[in-house]
């Protein structure tokens, strides 16, 4: 059931692509990755009933060294929404995974200045309660400049410098098993002006494996375990 919505949203973006117009002519493709099923840190199968609404998970996909969060939304995310790139790309988000569809997933790397979780400290992150910059909260800050995305709405920036979404990450749910897979990118990755930015820092932090594709598995962990420190604004 959630593979044929999985390839449902494929086929969907894949039609956008074939039928362009001229105000559509850059519509964007999904780019398919090595699926990994997502586990926890003994290895264990991560079941989506394990999410809580209002905390922010965190694993690496689909690099070694390119974080995204994972989150359980409150409230069912129905999609449908049309969503632009820095570059005109364009594309539509299709909503949640799960029962719900309240389960999404997006790159961790802000589109403005590429700030991202590292070990040491997050500055990006779901806030779940109010504050100055969140607003009302159930939104994705980046305190470096005070960029917000809207994690129900495909990531769509709502205040700040960000020129365009946090890229998707495209998940299937088995329904059955209750497990999620991570399978590709959907918007605007910006995987390489990152590993341009940091790859200096990446290799001393991970060899060689710093650009080396997740396989199989990529581990889900709460930001608080993810990052030492968490900035909030
Ligand atoms: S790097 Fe995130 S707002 Fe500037």
């Amino acid at each position: 059931m959630e593979r044929r919505d999985f390839v449902k949203l494929c086929a969907a973006s894949a039609a956008a692509t074939t039928l362009p117009t001229a105000a559509d002519a850059a519509a964007l493709k999904t780019r398919l990755y090595r699926r990994a099923l997502l586990v926890d840190e003994r290895g264990e199968p991560f079941r989506a009933a394990q999410l809580r609404v209002g905390v922010n998970y965190v694993f690496d996909y689909p690099f070694a060294s390119t974080p995204c969060f994972l989150l359980r939304l409150a409230k069912p995310a129905a999609g449908g929404i049309d969503l632009k790139t820095e570059g005109g790309g364009t594309y539509r988000w299709e909503g949640g995974v799960g029962p719900e569809r309240a389960i999404v997933a997006y790159s961790a790397i802000c589109a403005h200045k590429l700030t991202y979780p590292t070990r040491q400290v997050s500055f990006i992150g779901y806030r779940d309660a109010p504050s100055p910059v969140a607003g009302a909260g159930k939104v994705i800050t980046c305190c470096s400049d005070r960029s917000v995305y809207d994690p129900a709405a495909g990531a769509r920036v709502v205040a700040g410098p960000a020129p365009q979404p946090l890229a998707t990450i495209l998940l299937e749910h088995d329904a059955k098993k209750d497990e999620l897979v991570a399978a590709g990118t959907f918007g605007g990755e910006m995987f390489e002006q990152f590993f341009q930015k940091f790859g200096f820092r990446l290799q001393l932090e991970l060899g060689d494996r710093a650009k080396a594709a997740v396989e199989e598995r990529a581990v889900v962990r709460e930001l608080a375990r993810y990052s030492s420190q968490w900035a909030q604004c």
